[in-house]
């Protein structure tokens, strides 16, 4: 397996606090789909700015395809490699019209005008926005908002996909609707990382993932591994997805389910 994005013994403190990052080290390969997940506070932000260089190791290093974030000239090349979908939307967003919002990045692609407004509204579409272009940004709702800033990314067609707490604010339907889209993307050759807290979303997506707390990463492994560990998730104010809550209340099931369709199987044996 080719990595594709490499952290080796990451040091980041924030100026005059004890907050940060403190020798991280991790390694995701090409066409994985990872999660990062911890609670409030544990780091998750902080490490994925590192991804695209917008916060700098203060010592170790960060390499994107082999890059690495700390020399200058190499930054352009990784946020084009690397598209990063902020935590908060209002953070992203720039424009004041949805069209001109997804349009931005592609501005200077040398396409033309006919081709970037095909992109646009295939990138609106594909987040449920379809329809949306003359809206006014700062009047969206913070879940249309949060759509539209994946929908900016989405756009640039980055080969490493890293997207902040995706879920927040999104209603079900969204939450379903983004799972799909990023299981089509992660098919189709997309290596995608995400922070979240969201453990029934994380059950559904993720091959494999990190636990970080207090700015240091606790363990790794499969998703079927980590999200059933309930003591090690306690410690770090997690806890496993819903199904596997309910079947750790059941006795006889052996193997704790992590998805949802895994729990029907299970139940539609023990029926049988
Ligand atoms: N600019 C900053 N200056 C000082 N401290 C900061 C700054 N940004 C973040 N922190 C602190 O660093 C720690 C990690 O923050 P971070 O935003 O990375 O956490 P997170 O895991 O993303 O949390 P959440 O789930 O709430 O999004 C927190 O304690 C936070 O208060
Ligand atoms: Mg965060």
């Amino acid at each position: 397996m080719e990595p594709i994005l490499e952290v080796k013994n990451l040091f980041f403190k924030y100026p005059k606090t004890d907050k940060g990052l403190f020798n991280v080290n991790m390694t995701v390969y090409r066409g994985e789909c990872v999660g990062i997940i911890g609670p409030n506070g544990a780091g998750k932000s902080t490490l994925l700015l590192h991804f695209n260089g917008l916060l700098k190791p203060q010592s170790g290093f960060v390499l994107v395809k082999g890059l690495n974030t700390l020399n200058e000239k190499n930054i352009s090349r990784i946020r084009r490699e690397v598209g990063l979908v902020f935590q908060d939307p209002n953070d992203q967003i720039l424009k004041n019209i949805v069209e001109e919002e997804v349009a931005y990045g592609l501005l200077n692609s040398g396409l033309s005008l006919d081709e970037i407004s095909v992109k646009v509204n295939d990138a609106l579409k594909t987040v449920g926005l379809k329809d949306y272009n003359k809206r006014v940004t700062f009047h969206l709702s913070y879940g249309e908002k949060k759509k539209l800033s994946i929908a900016s990314i989405l756009v640039m067609n980055p080969d490493i996909l890293v997207l902040d707490e995706p879920t927040s604010n999104l209603d079900p339907g969204g939450v379903e609707d983004l799972t799909n889209i990023i299981r089509d993307l992660n098919r189709n050759g997309k290596t995608i990382i995400i922070a979240t807290h969201d453990m029934d979303f994380a059950a559904e997506l993720f091959n494999r993932c990190y636990i970080i707390d207090e700015g240091r990463i606790i363990c790794e492994g499969g998703v079927e591994t980590v999200l059933t560990n309930i003591s090690l998730l306690r410690e770090h104010r997690l806890k496993p997805p819903t199904v596997t809550q309910v079947f750790t209340g059941l006795p006889g099931f052996g193997k704790l389910p992590v998805r949802v369709g895994e729990a029907v199987e299970l139940l539609k044996r023990r029926l049988e």
